[in-house]
């Protein structure tokens, strides 16, 4: 099980940064982005949702909006990160993971407003996923895409990833990774309480 706190979900938001210095807020989805997160789909170009979802879609389909909504169900998460623009939060990226607790793996999809391509924010949004996983205590992380995806491809062999064919499906390739992670290069919001509240559970020593 994980360690979310489920009714306070705010205080998982990281601060993370484009390559330009730009901050980025990264935080759990909450109902209330429903029509932010469905507007955000529609804006993708074609083929980025394509390659997000591996399949033609204008929209999240209500079963898939329900589960994108639903954090922590089925150990699966939601993350968007979003900027002010003009006053107004606004979706820039997303990120779905979910916690495989029988292999400790996490495994994740993402994507990046295409107006956004090319500013970081997908290798930010990794790094944060990393910690994320490493928070859940995860051991490896993955990713699949679709063969033809030479962005992400290419993002993931920056990133460190290691490419395995897909158990299923010839058309994808899935990227993995082990995580190593030293407290101090991690600083995201869910590794710092993952780990308060182990040292919180461990009993004292003069006890
Ligand atoms: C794949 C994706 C997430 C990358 O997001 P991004 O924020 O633009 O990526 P970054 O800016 O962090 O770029 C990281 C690396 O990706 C690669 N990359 C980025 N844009 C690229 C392009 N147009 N062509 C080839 N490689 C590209 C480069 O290696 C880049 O590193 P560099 O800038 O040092 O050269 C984005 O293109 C996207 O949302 N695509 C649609 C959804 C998708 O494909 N999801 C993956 C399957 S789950």
């Amino acid at each position: 099980m994980s360690t979310y706190r489920l009714e306070d979900l705010a205080q998982y938001s990281d601060r993370l940064r484009t390559r330009q210095g730009e901050a980025l807020n990264v935080r759990f989805v909450e109902p209330g982005d429903t029509d932010e997160l469905q507007h955000y789909f529609r804006s993708l170009s074609t083929r980025s949702r394509y390659n997000r979802f591996f399949g033609a879609i204008s929209e999240l389909p209500k079963g898939l909006l329900h589960d994108f909504l639903a954090v922590g169900e089925r150990e699966r998460f939601t993350v968007v990160a979003t900027r002010a623009v003009d006053g107004f939060e606004t979706i820039v990226a997303e990120a779905r993971y979910a916690l495989h607790e029988e292999t400790s793996t996490l495994e994740f999809g993402l994507s990046v407003d295409d107006r956004w391509h090319g500013h970081g924010i997908a290798t930010a949004l990794l790094k944060n996923l990393e910690c994320r996983a490493a928070a859940l205590g995860a051991q490896h992380i993955f990713g699949d895409t679709l063969r033809s995806n030479q962005t992400m491809i290419s993002l993931a062999r920056k990133s460190g990833f290691a490419f395995v064919n897909h158990p299923d499906d010839w058309k994808l390739v899935r990227f993995e990774k082990e995580i190593h992670v030293a407290p101090k290069d991690i600083p995201c919001a869910s590794w710092r309480l993952a780990a308060l509240s182990r040292q919180a559970e461990r009993p004292s020593a003069s006890a």
